[in-house]
């Protein structure tokens, strides 16, 4: 099925679909006011800020933030894309979804896809065949067997087996109709030269790898004996791209958004051991390092709470102090958990089984203390062994941004071996960057929060927004001063003008235009500002409406007057500092640390007139 779904389809999923009746399938909510509560699914709460305006087609939660609309809803509770759940919600509503016109290009690649998703089936099929039902099966059966894997598990996860030989695969791919092309283009088949084309995996036990939505993407081989290369994978292919798979999340995506948790363990066997055994909350990488993508993923699914499996000392050391950088781009912790030698998780969990991984995956420490104790194990707390500790940490620390953070980190360093914590604050001066200020990077991709307003007019602006998400007769009021093209602050002017473009069923609109927001902050404050109740009266508004028009020409007039005073009187300096300030009155300023709760009670959550 192609992927692009026509906005009129869009619209009429949207319309048949009852954010109530979704909501409730896994909350509970009791009706307040216009409005429904319940306890937030996506954060642990024992309160209920979780609220829902099915009037408007909105949720928000006033505790982690989440909000949007039913679409929304569904991407976050599924961790699936907005096709997905425009999809999912068309499905459960009977609506069909036609196949779109996409531009001729698009469609090829879309259909090229949709082909090696069935030829992958076809091939998963085959092997899993061989491995359960011949004879020269048997081999494979055993192995597994051999590795404690038990049939319950091989059938779950769909394990295959290939036998020796050099086109099992492509024989039977021919047979089926399948392109050679198409064949070779999935990687299963190889060619020399366009020419002689024979099976990429040979006398393997066969992983197929799945996406969130249990297509097949690629495949694991593991060979049977000492032969080399041990394991062999799938080439990236339109369908199959590392930094974005992880091994096994299709199916423990659930135990996910439980626990809330993840382990990530490097292999196959240690996945499917793990998961045999109880413990279903772990995915796998596959031999790569772990990128922000797979973090993303992660964190989409709920989880909050992230746990790095290492066989050793020296892998976790290796891996952990790459993987700083990532989890901090996300804004995530993780935790490292180093397995006693010679173990990894599949041999650990098979001699001393779930209950004391589990143990030790709590006691896992954070990746900075975890670097700081290999550390002072490798070094000792000589004299010379302090100083190299100090040394190995000093990037180490750099890297951490948030400088609260870090100060602890020193603080904790300092006190484990002894050593003023002035001493190594200073030692680790030298690798913070300098243009390191306050964390202000791209928006959170864990957690966005709701906007905070980052001009001087800020207050008014949201306001402004608000009123119109919630008394749409104002919208034209709005309009007919041109309101929205004086603001300041971006995220406001964004919601503002797509409020003035918006041209459909005022009911809506909120729920249509967090469709529309292009990132998760906008998102959210759509829903949090069309979601509070607004006491004002319609005077009010009017009221407010024009105080901000008065406030904002006088400030630009008066900005505009003296920049015009300082050129006659040619004062440069006077010049370039007024000139700074009218831009910074049209620029983005800090973030000025309110909180999110803090924002609703000054305006329109907690009832202040104004
Ligand atoms: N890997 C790979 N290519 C290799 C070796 C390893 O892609 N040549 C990946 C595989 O996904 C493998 C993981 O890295 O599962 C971990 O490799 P390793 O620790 O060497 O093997 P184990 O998973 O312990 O394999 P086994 O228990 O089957 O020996
Ligand atoms: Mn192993």
């Amino acid at each position: 099925m192609a992927l692009y779904i026509p906005e009129d389809v869009i619209e009429t999923v949207r319309n048949a679909s009852d954010i109530l009746e979704i909501v409730s399938e896994g909350v509970q909510l009791k009706k307040s006011g216009q409005h429904f509560m319940g306890l937030c699914p996506f954060h642990s709460e024992k309160t209920p800020s979780f609220s829902v305006n099915p009037s408007r087609g909105i949720f928000h939660c006033f505790g982690c933030g989440v909000g949007g609309n039913v679409f929304s809803f569904i991407m976050k509770r599924d961790g699936i894309s907005f096709p997905e759940s425009v999809r999912t919600l068309a499905v459960k509503y009977g609506i069909s979804i036609p196949e779109k016109e996409m531009s001729p290009s698009a469609r090829r690649e879309e259909s090229e896809r949709e082909a090696l998703y069935a030829v992958n089936k076809e091939a998963m099929g085959y092997f899993k065949s061989v491995l359960f039902k011949s004879d020269q099966g048997k081999i494979a059966r055993d192995y597994l067997k051999e590795r404690g894997m038990t049939a319950a598990i091989a059938e779950e996860f769909n394990l295959g087996y290939v036998p020796d030989g050099w086109d099992h695969l492509s024989r039977y791919l021919s047979g089926r109709k399948i392109p050679r092309p198409l064949a070779e283009k999935s990687g299963l088949i190889v060619s020399k030269n366009g020419e002689r084309f024979y099976d990429r995996f040979r006398n393997r036990i066969i992983f197929p790898i799945c996406d969130m939505s249990q297509r097949v993407i690629g495949f694991g081989g593991r060979v049977l004996d000492q032969s080399l290369p041990k394991y062999l994978n799938s080439p990236e292919t339109p369908v199959y791209n590392k930094s974005r798979s992880l091994y096994g999340l299709s199916r423990t995506r659930q135990a996910l958004r439980e626990t809330e948790t993840v382990h990530i363990v490097e292999g196959y066997f240690d996945l499917l051991a793990l998961y045999m055994h109880g413990i279903k909350n772990v995915v796998a990488t596959l031999g790569t390092a772990l990128t922000r993508e797979h973090v993303r993923m992660l964190s989409r699914c709920g989880v909050t709470k992230f746990v790095l499996v290492f066989d050793s000392d020296d892998a976790g050391v290796h891996a952990a102090a790459r993987s700083i950088p990532v989890f901090q781009k996300e804004y995530v912790n993780a935790d490292i958990l180093v397995l006693p030698s010679p173990h990894d998780p599949d041999s650990y969990i098979r001699t001393f089984g779930p209950e004391h991984f589990r143990s030790e995956s709590e006691k896992a420490l954070g990746i900075v203390p975890f670097l700081a104790d290999s550390a002072i194990r490798k070094h000792g707390l000589s004299i010379e062994g302090r100083l190299a500790v100090i040394n190995d940490m000093k990037p180490v620390l750099g890297m951490v941004e948030d400088s609260v953070a870090r100060s602890l980190y020193i603080r904790d360093l300092a006190h484990k071996i002894g050593v003023d914590e002035k001493a190594v604050l200073e030692k680790v001066q030298e690798h913070i960057p300098e243009t390191q200020g306050p964390v202000q990077d791209e928006p959170r991709a864990g957690r966005p929060q709701v906007h905070v307003q980052v001009s001087r007019f800020g207050d008014m602006e949201r306001q402004i927004v608000a009123m119109m998400l919630q008394y749409p007769q104002m919208i034209e009021e709005c309009r007919n001063h041109g309101v929205v093209e004086y603001f300041e602050d971006p995220c406001f002017k964004s919601i503002g003008r797509m409020i003035m473009e918006y041209r459909g069923d005022m009911n809506t609109m909120a729920s249509i235009l967090t469709t529309r927001a292009l990132d998760e902050e906008t998102r959210r404050t759509i829903s949090a500002l069309a979601i509070g109740d607004i006491p004002y009266l319609y005077k009010n508004c009017v009221n407010l409406l024009h105080q901000y028009i008065t406030s904002r020409k006088k400030m630009d007039n008066s900005l505009s007057q003296r920049i015009r005073l300082a050129e006659e009187r040619n004062d440069q300096e006077l010049l370039i500092r007024l000139i700074h300030e009218k831009n910074m009155l049209s620029k983005t300023m800090k973030n000025n640390g309110l909180s999110q709760k803090k924002i609703l009670n000054s305006g329109i959550g907690g009832g202040k007139s104004i």
